[in-house]
Order: C-alpha cells, then structure tokens, then sequence
C-alpha cells in the first residue's frame, strides 16, 4: 500500500484506507453532496468537472459545491481541458475558492469529449499530457491530483504517464481500471490498478465497481491501493463509505432496510428540489438516481419498472410506499441484485450526447 502523503488532508480514521466520492457530472452538485455526507461522508469529495475552452469560466453551479459545502470534507475542484494557457486561467480563478486540491480529468470516455482531445482522449498522447502536468505543477502550490482511465484503446501508454505522474510529482491518482474503449463494457481490470500502485510515489486510489464494503476491502487487499473511490454504487447506497469505515475497522457493518432506503429518496427529493424545477423535470431527474438505488430494493426489477413510469411527485412517493414500507425491514440489499440494471448506468455513449452526463442520455 502506498504511504499516505504527508500532504493529503487527513481521512475520518486515522491510519486507514481512504474513501472518495467519484466526479460524477449532473450527480456530485452541492445537494447530493449534502445528502451523501448526512449517510456518512467520504474522506474526500471531488467535483463535477469544470469545463475549460477558450470562452469558459467556472461554472457557477459547480462553484456551489465547494463555496457553499458545509459537510466537513474537503473538495478536490476537477478540470477537463487541454489547453495550457486556459488551464492556468481557470486553475488560477480555482484557487481563489476553497478548494482541497486542482484534479486533472484524463478519463472521461464520452466520444463528444474524446474527441476534442480531453478527458480520456488525451490519453493517446502521453507528450501533451506531460506539458499539462509541468504547467499545472507550476501553477498549483498545493494538491495537485489526477484521475484517468488505464489507456485509451490499450494500456500501450499506461507506463509512460504513470512516469509522468512521477516526474511532475501529483499528489494523488485516481484510477479507473479499464480504457477509454471498454467504457463500462468490460470487467475492471485491478492488476493494471496495482501496476500502478507499484509504480507511483503517490497514494492511489482504485476506481471501478467498487460496489460494496466488503468488495472494497478485498480490491484494496488485490491492489495495496491507498483508498476507494465510488461512484455509482455510492447513488445506489449512501452509507456505503460508512460501512466501508466499519469494515476497514473490522466492525460490524450497518445493515440496511427497505425503510431506510425510502427515507434516502425522501431526502434525496427535497434537497433536490428547487422552486424553479418543474415537478416533471424534478421526477425524471429523480428517476436517474433511483436507477441506481432499484438495484438494491428487489431482484425482478419490479421497483425499477414501477418508478421509471411516475410523472408526479405524489405518483412518485406512492410508488416507493408500496415497494419500499410493505416489507419495511426488509433487507436493502448491500450488493446489486445480479440482473438488475440501472439504465443510464454510465457517462453517455452516445456521439450526439453532450459530455459525460446523465441528464442527456435517454437510452
Ligand atoms: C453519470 C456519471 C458522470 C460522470 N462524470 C464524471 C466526471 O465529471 N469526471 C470524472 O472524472 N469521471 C466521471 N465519471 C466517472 C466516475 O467518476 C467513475 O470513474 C466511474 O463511474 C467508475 O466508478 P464506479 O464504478 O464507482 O461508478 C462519471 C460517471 C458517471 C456514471
């Protein structure tokens, strides 16, 4: 396992591995963040990434999410980006706030924005991605972090960036076992995590179907990564970097029911909620975190089915009332039902979606 950096804010047990919530667009604003860190908050957050090109500021939603964040954790700020020169003017105005650290994003695998030679494209040129960390290293005088994928059709250039990680000395690496191509398709691949454990100065983090607690603890036992970071299996269970804290202290870990889960959605609901949201806007967006949390209420998928045709708050509720309180000590299960897929379940695959985001998928 990595050392932990002298630098690095320490995590909630002292000693112990990290947690992470992953960057995740349109899911980690400042509401869910709330709602996370009311569960039990992870050691660290990170946000959505700020966009940068030639006519970007930050964006000021996102801003919210480390201005306003009152859940104790620090905020890693994530860029997505290409361009030296806006880099630094965004890295620049970033500082400004109160942020834990600048994160690089060289894995986000959406086509629109690979395309563009960001996120995961810039995997492909391991020389580009060296001027960016030289210019970042420079411009950032404390925590510098970068989060990526294992290559972008292969792991032909995974060694060489990890060089690079080195030489320009980030702080903390995030990595996502599989390549840009394998999207969410293929199994994660933690020997190429522990390559990199073994490789690196600096702490890492896995990423990639870290589903549960005790997954968690077996892919940190396979990797000798520093720390976790969960993403969507953190929509589905919130009290998943809790459990994770329990398990690593060898404690019992908390068991779920169904009546929890339903009081999850209820605050999920309102603190989402805003008087400039329509209500039908405001289910379907509810519809895509539930995507998730219907993997853990039944193994038909009958939660899902019902949910996916709610058009109203009240229709919504009643739902959850008849799949969630019937059985309300039911067992919410802490590993997906096998089956049960969430759909979107990932950053758009689609050439015609705008960026790594729920929100514009339909499929
Ligand atoms: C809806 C969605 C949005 C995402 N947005 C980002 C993002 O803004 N930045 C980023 O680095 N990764 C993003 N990701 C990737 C996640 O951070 C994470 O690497 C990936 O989901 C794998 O982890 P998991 O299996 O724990 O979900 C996104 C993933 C999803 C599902």
């Amino acid at each position: 396992m990595s050392a932990t950096h002298p630098l690095l804010p320490a995590g909630q047990q002292p000693g112990g591995p990290l947690t992470a919530l992953a960057p995740m667009q349109d899911v980690t604003d400042l509401a869910f963040m709330r709602v996370i860190a009311h569960y039990g908050a992870p050691d660290y957050f990170f946000t959505e990434f700020f966009r940068v090109h030639a006519h970007s500021r930050p964006e000021a939603h996102i801003l919210r999410s480390i201005d306003e964040n009152t859940t104790g954790r620090p905020v890693f700020a994530q860029l997505i980006g290409e361009d030296l020169g806006h880099l630094a003017r965004t890295t620049e105005a970033l500082l400004c706030h109160n942020v834990a650290g600048i994160d690089l994003n060289l894995g986000c695998p959406a086509p629109k924005v690979y395309k563009k030679n960001v996120g995961g494209g810039l995997l492909r040129e391991p020389a580009k991605i060296g001027e960016i960390l030289a210019m970042l290293r420079a411009a950032v005088p404390g925590l510098f972090t970068v989060k990526m994928r294992i290559g972008f059709d292969s792991t032909a250039n995974f060694d060489r960036i990890l060089d690079l990680v080195n030489e320009h000395r980030v702080d903390l690496l995030s990595v996502h076992g599989r390549t840009v191509k394998e999207m969410y398709r293929s199994e994660v691949h933690y020997d190429w995590i522990a390559h990199a454990v073994a490789r690196v100065k600096c702490p890492v983090l896995a990423n990639g179907n870290v589903t549960s607690a005790p997954r968690a603890g077996e892919i940190l036992a396979e990797t000798r990564a520093a720390g976790v970071m969960i993403g969507r299996h953190a929509i589905r269970n919130p009290w998943i970097f809790r459990q994770c804290r329990e398990r690593f202290a060898n404690q019992p870990v908390t068991r779920l029911t169904l009546a929890d889960a339903r009081d999850y959605v209820e605050r999920l609901y309102r603190a989402t909620q805003s008087p400039t949201i329509p209500e039908r806007y405001h289910v379907n967006k509810m519809k895509k975190y539930l995507n998730f949390v219907g993997q853990s209420v039944d193994g038909t998928g009958a939660f899902l089915h019902d949910m996916r045709r709610a058009e109203t708050e009240a229709e919504l509720f009643s739902i959850c009332d008849r799949h969630l309180l019937a059985e309300p000590t039911k067992e919410f299960s802490p590993e997906p039902y096998p089956g049960v897929i969430a759909r979107p379940n990932c950053e758009t695959p689609s050439e015609t979606a705008d960026g790594c985001s729920l929100e514009t998928v339909t499929a």
